[in-house]
């Protein structure tokens, strides 16, 4: 069986545009985990534009298993040391991005990247690299400890011809059967949505997809015609 990791970023981007208590984070992964999540993912970013530090202790305690999303920098390697979140995920991040923009470069910071891992598997961590479906990458990404690599799908979800996708899944088949042969324990996630995810979900060697915003975006739609009763209900109940 595949595992699903939510994660809740974008219910803080929500609550962080008021700057108020609501929504939180912390009550979008507990009833996420109620409806068999396997996972609660947060990604800590340097500038804090939706996931706060208090959240991240916060779901330490309340959630079965965190994987905490983070660059590799010292003051987010001492934050994830401190709360020892169950996972970490190594991701590359730039101040102007929208979201992660491509996968990890290994290769060219194999003695950062090893450097981090190493401290953050001494404090019983286990370690995932955000890697693009590279060959190179993947075997690299063995060299620093890493227990898993998750393998970004961004460009297959984005690419609009047929031919494109193909190409782009041939890629993430062929990297998660490298990963899994070199020992490698292989997750996916990055732009997955309820219409792309099947067939990445038929690639054998894949045990963990990664969700946020395609469900984000679900959960609105979704619980909409319901807050709107509840309100009216409220309304009418006063008149
Ligand atoms: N995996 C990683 C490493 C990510 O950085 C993100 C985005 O935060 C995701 C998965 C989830 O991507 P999406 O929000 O597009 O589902």
């Amino acid at each position: 069986m595949v595992r699903l990791g939510v994660n809740v970023d974008h219910v803080a981007t929500v609550r962080q545009a008021r700057g108020v208590p609501e929504p939180d984070p912390l009550e979008a992964a507990l009833l996420a985990q109620r409806a068999g999540a396997d996972s609660i993912i947060v990604h800590l970013r340097e500038d804090r534009r939706h996931i706060q530090d208090r959240d991240v202790r916060l779901l330490r305690k309340k959630v079965k298993r965190l994987n905490l999303e983070m660059a590799v920098t010292e003051e987010i390697l001492k934050i994830a040391c401190r709360i020892k979140p169950d996972q970490a995920t190594l991701v590359p991040e730039k101040r102007q991005e929208l979201t992660t923009e491509g996968g990890l470069d290994v290769t060219g910071n194999l003695r950062k990247i090893s450097q981090a891992v190493k401290r953050l598997k001494k404090k019983d961590i286990m370690v995932s690299l955000f890697i693009d479906p590279d060959l190179k990458q993947v075997k690299t990404s063995t060299k620093t400890g890493a227990q898993m690599v998750e393998l970004h799908t961004g460009c297959y979800a984005e690419a609009k011809s047929k031919k494109k996708k193909g190409k782009e899944l041939t890629r993430i088949s062929r990297a998660a059967k490298e990963a899994r042969e070199l020992g490698l324990a292989v997750s996916a996630g990055h732009g997955l949505t309820y219409r792309n995810v099947p067939r990445i979900v038929k690639i054998p060697e894949i045990e963990e997809l990664n969700i946020g915003h395609n469900i984000i975006a679900r959960a609105v739609m979704v619980g909409m015609k319901q807050a709107v009763k509840e309100m009216l209900n409220l309304i009418k109940r006063r008149r």
